[in-house]
């Protein structure tokens, strides 16, 4: 069965979903280029080792920090990586899966250019979107117990 198409409408929902996330005095220092044309994709994958990635997903979001907007720096972080998740959720609810790409920011100034974006634009991450397979959906992940990371009261009296 052919995969549904991801439609403009989706990918506005996905990104409404990011732009609700909270940010410290509600800056929303986020900014996203939306990416379906083949031939941004094949520039953007020799980005990075993760190209087969980029070139398998029939879009891709690329998230930026705009620095004229940002007023705390850590704060500005944990917005967008809030940002970001409320986009993974979003896409998962809509039985679509992604993949958080870091690694292509070892060619940050390279994207920059690619996607033409303005100087105050610093690459965050790139969302690649797409339709899970079967076992990529099956795929089981793994966490460090709570036990291991969490205290009561002061750090050394477990959980
Ligand atoms: C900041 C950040 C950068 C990441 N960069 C990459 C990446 O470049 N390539 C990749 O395949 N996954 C990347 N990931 C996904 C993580 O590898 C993944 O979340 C982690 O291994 C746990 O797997 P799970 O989320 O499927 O449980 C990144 C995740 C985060 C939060």
């Amino acid at each position: 069965m052919m995969d549904k198409e991801i439609t403009d409408d989706l990918i506005i929902k996905i990104l409404e979903a990011g732009s609700w996330a909270p940010s410290g005095l509600n800056n929303q220092p986020w900014r996203f280029i939306i990416v379906k044309n083949p031939k941004i994709k094949k520039d953007l994958a020799d980005c990075t080792k993760y190209g087969k990635i980029i070139k398998n997903a029939p879009v891709l979001i690329a998230v930026f920090f705009d620095q004229n907007k940002g007023y705390n720096r850590t704060k500005d972080m944990q917005a967008i990586g809030a940002c970001i998740q409320n986009m993974l959720i979003s896409i998962h609810a809509f039985n679509l899966g992604a993949v958080w790409l870091g690694e292509i920011l070892n060619q940050r100034e390279q994207v920059e250019k690619i996607l033409a974006v303005p100087n105050s634009f610093e690459l965050q991450a790139v969302l690649a979107i797409g339709h899970p397979t079967e076992a990529e959906k099956k795929n089981t992940s793994s966490r460090i117990s709570l036990e291991k990371i969490t205290w009561r009261e002061k750090y050394g009296n477990s959980l």
